[in-house]
């Protein structure tokens, strides 16, 4: 079933750059270890993929530059992120540095700023815990550390930048001020999770959508959970069309994700899984029926919340995503 890279469909980004509309998400979160995520991307290159979606933060990129090492860096498409404890003007470089140092590469695609805010927890931390500084977004902070986003492009370790858990107002701000605007955001995207405003905004700025959660993080940690949280894979619709094309409902959220023009990261380290996930999007195409009958099941339901990353106690999680399209707290 391996697929041909060449066949993945491409995003053209503003500098011309094609980046594969599938990526591999290599967030093993407390269930799968690095050398499990290694081994994914180890198969996931048999595969097909060509495109990883890395963070200082998952702990593994060591573990995936040894994979990564010796295979043609030109057919490769890697993205890497700052993590929120490296804000600090000083650190932007050097984390840069050592991502590209772990994943044995001279350059990244494209460095993201993982989210808009300085708080960090400790692995494993409970959602109710703060960082002792924790504060909310203040641009000229963020603008701080976007200049060393840029310098990154100058010194030639990256060619791409971009945001990740970001919102239009915050956006709105950085693209008034920012030399190099951002190429992509990362955002939630799933059936349950559509985004439509955000998505549209980004998109009609030249920047390119990245779906992190395509399939709705069934897996994800107890700390992410909620009462309220729905399951894209159980949706009666997103089973029904399963069903007509005999796969797994996941197949069905990342078809669909591509299929709209997002680019989806789902994770497995499953070989029939993520072997199944990039096939999809080769083959048997969504109908517009089924497409329209996709869009129509959004429930608004966002599951990475981000509880730890408030500034406050007994806060809401909403007050991360600026609901009144006002910032939230800093400015
Ligand atoms: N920028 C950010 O802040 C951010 C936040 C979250 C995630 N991410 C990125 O997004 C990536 C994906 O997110 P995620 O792993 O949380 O969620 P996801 O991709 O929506 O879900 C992954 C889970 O879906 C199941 N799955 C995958 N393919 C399947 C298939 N073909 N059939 C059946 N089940 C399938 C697997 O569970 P089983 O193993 O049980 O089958 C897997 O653990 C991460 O790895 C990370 O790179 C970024």
């Amino acid at each position: 079933m391996s697929v041909d890279p060449a066949l993945v469909p491409k995003r053209k980004l503003y500098t011309g750059a094609l980046m594969p509309a599938i990526g591999l998400g290599t967030f093993g979160s407390d269930r799968v270890p690095a050398e499990g995520v290694a081994q994914a991307v180890s198969g996931a290159l048999e595969v097909g993929y060509r495109h990883f979606d890395c963070a200082s933060v998952y702990g593994n990129e060591d573990r995936i530059g040894e994979v990564l090492r010796g295979f043609p860096r030109e057919e490769l498409w890697i993205t890497s992120k700052l993590w929120n404890d490296k804000h600090a003007p000083e650190d932007v470089v050097h984390s840069c540095e050592q991502s590209l140092a772990d994943l044995r590469t001279d350059y990244l695609d494209a460095y993201l700023v993982h989210w808009p805010f300085p708080n960090f927890h400790a692995r494993g931390a409970d959602v109710t815990s703060r960082s002792p500084d924790a504060r909310p977004y203040i641009h000229r902070e963020y603008m701080e550390t976007w200049r060393q986003m840029e310098r990154l492009v100058d010194l030639g370790l990256v060619r791409h930048i971009g945001t990740s858990n970001t919102t239009i107002p915050k956006l709105e701000l950085l693209l008034r001020d920012a030399r190099i605007p951002p190429a992509v955001n990362e955002m939630e995207l799933h059936p349950h999770f559509q985004q439509p405003e955000l998505f549209d905004y980004v998109r009609g700025r030249g920047i390119e959508p990245i779906g992190f959660c395509p399939i709705g993080s069934p897996t994800r940690p107890d700390r992410d959970r909620t009462p309220e949280d729905t399951v894209d894979i159980e949706d009666p619709v997103v089973v029904g069309i399963a069903r007509d094309h005999g796969v797994h409902p996941a197949v069905i959220c990342v078809k669909w994700a591509v299929q709209r023009g997002q680019t989806p990261i789902p994770f497995s380290d499953r070989r029939n899984e993520y072997e199944s996930n990039i096939d999809s999007v080769v083959s048997d195409a969504l109908t517009e029926d089924e497409m329209r009958a996709i869009a129509g099941i959004d429930k608004k339901d966002r599951l990475i919340k981000g509880q730890v990353f408030l500034w406050k106690a007994n806060q809401s999680w909403e007050d991360l995503w600026d609901p009144d399209g006002v910032i939230v707290g800093g400015g």
